[in-house]
This record gives structure tokens, sequence and C-alpha cells, in this order.
């Protein structure tokens, strides 16, 4: 079977999306992650931009990683200098060679561009290190200009060669034909990169892969400049699952990497992204939940499962949801409802979903406990006397909380960045640990100052149960706390009715 490789460039251009800066330390983490992952190669930075990328580059170098580490050098003597005493493996050289970027960014003519090309090459081989060559805006190049200098440094010996979309032009019919002519004028490894300002990155990728690239240049969760880039998840899982093509990535990884990356970058996805959104293999609809719940590849693509790539599926509950979905939801949750019962609960569930609400798991829980009648006294775990937070610009952020779990009176306490992540440790400390808060989602209801605040939460626990909740107030803290209060409370419950 065939393997092609997967060349990581979140370190660099992901780094390179508006907005991004990652400290050293988050850089590690995150080749720490990619590395387990196993991609094939991680670029690490760009060494000559500044002091502090120089060093997370060389820290990232020095953690001696199964991946190859690569720097970026522009084809200039000092940036390669940099390149490899940051100590990476690979130095990727590149240069602008399309009329529009070399005009107005260097002060080169063409054929000065391909001598400093080859100049630089020689000198990273020279120094015993691997060399990577990207023409840039390749896919804004004339044909004949390109293959004369990819055949320049290729006779350099040059490692492998990059064919950047820098600007996002490519179509896939188009960058499959231009892989296919170069892949036939050349015999070193080819590589490709492809940015998505028209959403074809992923395609492209693919597209280039069938035209015989060995590799491909992917960020997890698509971050990079503009639009971004051909997103890992993406590219590899389509290889994977729909042509069969390996690569050297641990799939049942990617959910936990793309996490961290959407943690320590701050950009989110947004909930519909391929493979790694959380509705990626959420299903709320009658239809579609019913035939999920029986079979899962009835409305999933069957050759990629959530379990494939470490994500979970989810039947979620709104105006759209059928009486079969919420009777499957209600019995995983320990509750025993009679068809009436059922029918009332539905029809109260459609209703808050006309209204424009999110319909969230204890909705539904509160709402059955009205209908079956039980909701008598609310039944809680977890029963908060008092909860302290103290914050400022002097103070670390510290929560105190006083409650009674399971009847056993407690106190616990935690400090976090600010008063809601320090409210919300003290809450999983409460309870020893063992929950996880999947998903916060903040939202003001009115305009001012004194607006509601609505917390929505995914709260998950180690076993893998999973609940949604809401909490409001117009204090932020408070009601992220009712939120996260709510759901454990929840979901010690389910797990009680359960055993
Ligand atoms: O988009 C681009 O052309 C790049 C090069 C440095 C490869 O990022
Ligand atoms: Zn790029």
């Amino acid at each position: 079977m065939r393997t092609v490789k997967i060349f990581d460039t979140t370190l660099r251009d992901g780094e390179q999306m508006p907005g991004v800066s990652l400290p050293p330390v988050y850089k590690v983490q995150i080749a720490k992650a990619l590395d387990r992952l196993g991609v094939d190669v991680i670029e690490a930075g760009f060494p000559a931009i500044s002091k502090g990328e120089f060093e997370a580059v060389k820290e990232i170098s020095s953690l001696d990683l199964r991946a190859e580490i690569c720097g970026l050098a522009r084809i200039v003597k000092e940036d390669i200098d940099s390149a490899i005493n940051a100590g990476v493996d690979i130095v990727h050289v590149f240069t602008p060679t399309s009329r529009i970027q070399v005009e107005h960014t260097l002060k080169l003519s063409r054929d000065e561009i391909v001598e400093r090309s080859v100049e630089c090459v020689e000198y990273v081989k020279s120094q015993g290190l691997k060399c990577m060559f990207s023409a840039m805006d390749a896919t804004r190049t004339e044909l004949d200009y390109l293959i004369r200098i990819y055949k320049a440094v290729e006779d350099a010996k040059v490692d492998i060669i990059n064919i950047p979309d820098t600007v996002g032009v490519a179509t896939p019919f188009k960058f499959h034909e231009l892989v296919k002519k170069l892949r036939s004028e050349l015999k070193v490894l080819i590589d490709v990169h492809c940015h998505n300002d028209f959403g074809l990155a992923v395609a492209n990728s693919y597209s280039a892969v069938l035209a015989g690239a060995d590799e491909v240049q992917v960020t997890v969760n698509g971050i990079g400049e503009r639009a971004g880039n051909a997103s890992l998840e993406q590219v590899v899982m389509i290889l994977h699952s729909i042509e069969g093509i390996k690569t050297n990535i641990k799939t049942e990884l990617l959910f936990d990497t793309s996490k961290l990356v959407e943690r320590l970058t701050g950009v989110k996805m947004p909930p519909n992204t391929p493979i790694i959104g959380e509705n990626a293999f959420s299903h709320e609809s009658g239809i579609h939940a019913h035939g999920v719940i029986k079979e899962s590849s009835t409305f999933e693509p069957g050759v990629l499962k959530p379990e494939m790539v470490g994500h979970r599926r989810r039947i979620v509950i709104g105006k759209h949801a059928g009486r079969f979905q919420i009777k499957k939801m209600l019995e995983d949750a320990g509750y025993l409802v009679d068809e009436s019962s059922l029918n009332k609960i539905f029809e109260k569930v459609k209703e808050l979903g006309d209204k424009g609400k999110k319909v969230t798991d204890r909705d539904l829980f509160t709402i059955t406990e009205i209908v079956l009648g039980e909701l008598k006294k609310e039944e809680k775990v977890v029963s908060v006397d008092e909860i302290t937070v103290i914050t400022g610009n002097k103070i670390t952020p510290t929560a105190v909380i006083n409650a009674e779990v399971f009847g056993e009176k407690k106190v616990a306490s935690a400090i976090g960045v600010g008063p809601v992540d320090a409210s919300l440790k003290a809450v999983t400390q409460l309870v020893g640990g063992g929950v996880h808060i999947r998903e916060f989602k903040l939202d003001a209801i009115s305009g001012g100052s004194d607006a509601i605040a609505e917390v929505y939460v995914t709260v998950e626990d180690d076993k893998g149960n999973v609940f949604t909740s809401r909490g409001a107030a117009q204090d932020i803290v408070m009601a992220s706390f009712d939120a996260v209060i709510n759901a454990v409370n929840y979901l010690l419950l389910m797990r009680r009715r359960k055993s």
C-alpha cells in the first residue's frame, strides 16, 4: 500500500495566522503532541525572524523527537545559518518565483534567483543537512521557469521540492495537471503546500497526491495565513478512509491534538468542521438519529467513524428530534417512560425548540421529571452552601466552595487564570476530579454591563458520559458556576440511576 508523508507546518505557517502568536512553551507542547500523532516532519518555525523563535526551534530540535525538525529560511545565508544553528534536520529554503512577487518583493533578476537558490541548496547540503526547496507562488509562475528552477536545485542535490499554492488560486484539476507535469520532469521527491483562499486547500492537496506527490504540507485545524492551510485531519482521513493511502498518523489522536491546538492558539473551530468539529458526529433530526442509533452508517460515511479519530457520536435533542431518540436518551440516563409520558415530553421539547432555545440534556431531564411528577424536590448530589471568588490585578484568581457532596460536608479551592476558570476548577476538585469541561460557550442575552449572561457547557466524565447544561445570571462567574454544577449533578445522578 502506498504511504504519503505528512509535513506539519502548524508551528510555522499555522502560527502566521493573524492573531496567533505562540510562546516557546506552547510551541514545545504542540511539537510533542505532533510527534505523538505521528507526523513525519515538524516545521518548527522560521528561526531568523526573532530571538524567541530561534530559541523555540532550538528547543524543539533538542527534544530528540521521532519526527524530523525543519526550519524555514529565505535564500539568504544568514537565514540558513540561523536554521542550522537552531539544530534542525531539514532547512526549507524558499524564494518568490512568480513575476508579481519577484517584481514587488525582491531586488534580484530571475536568473539571479536561480543562481542564488542553487548556491543555497549547495550550502545546506555542504553542512550535511537535508534541504527542501520551495518556489513560492508556484501556481502563478510560468511553467518553463518553474521547471527550470526546480531542475537547477535538483541538480544541486536538493532532497525534496515543494510546490506551494501560495495564494490559494489552484483548482483540483489544474493542480493535478501541474503536479503530474512536474512529476514527469523531475526525479526528486515532491511535496505540496496549499492555501485555502477559495476553500480548496484540502481538495488540491488530495488531487496532488493522486498526481504523484510524495508528501503533503498541512496544519492542525487548517490554521495558517489568511484563510489557512490544508487541514491535517481532513487530508489524512480522505487519504486513509476514501483512498486507502497510508500515512504514519495515529488517527485516533486527531481529536485530542486538534483540541490542544485550539486551546493553545485560541482559534476555535466552528462546530460543523469536518472530522474534529463538535457536530462532526452529532445527530439531531429524528430520521437521522433513528437511523444512526440502529446502524451508524445509515447517516454517517461508514468509512469514517468517531472512534477512528478519537471523537464521539452524540445524539442531540432539539426541535427536529424524534420520539425514538428521546426515548433512547432517557433510557440511557435511567428513566423509564411509558408511551403517554413520552408524547408529553416530546411535545415540550418541540415547544422549547420552536421558541428558538437550544435544548440541553438538563432541559430534557427536567422536562421528564416534571412529566413523571418526580420533581418534588430537586435531587442533588452536590448541594452548594457558599462560593467565594476573589480576583484582582495583584491577586491570583481563587475560588473556594463549601458544599455537601453525597451528604458529606466538603471544602474545595482552586486557582485559575481568571475567576471563571478558578471556580470551574474548584467544582471539579469538589467532586474528586474525573469530570472535564469539553465545551464552554458564553452569550450575553441583552446589552449593557448588567446583561444576563447565559452559559452553555458540555461536561464529560472519565467513563465517556457527556452532559450539556446551561446556567444564567447577571454575574458571569455565577452563570458559569451554575451551568457546571448543574451538569456535574446530573452526571453523578445519571451514574447513580444506572448503577
Ligand atoms: O505559502 C507559501 O508559499 C509558503 C512558503 C514559505 C512555502 O508558506
Ligand atoms: Zn504558506
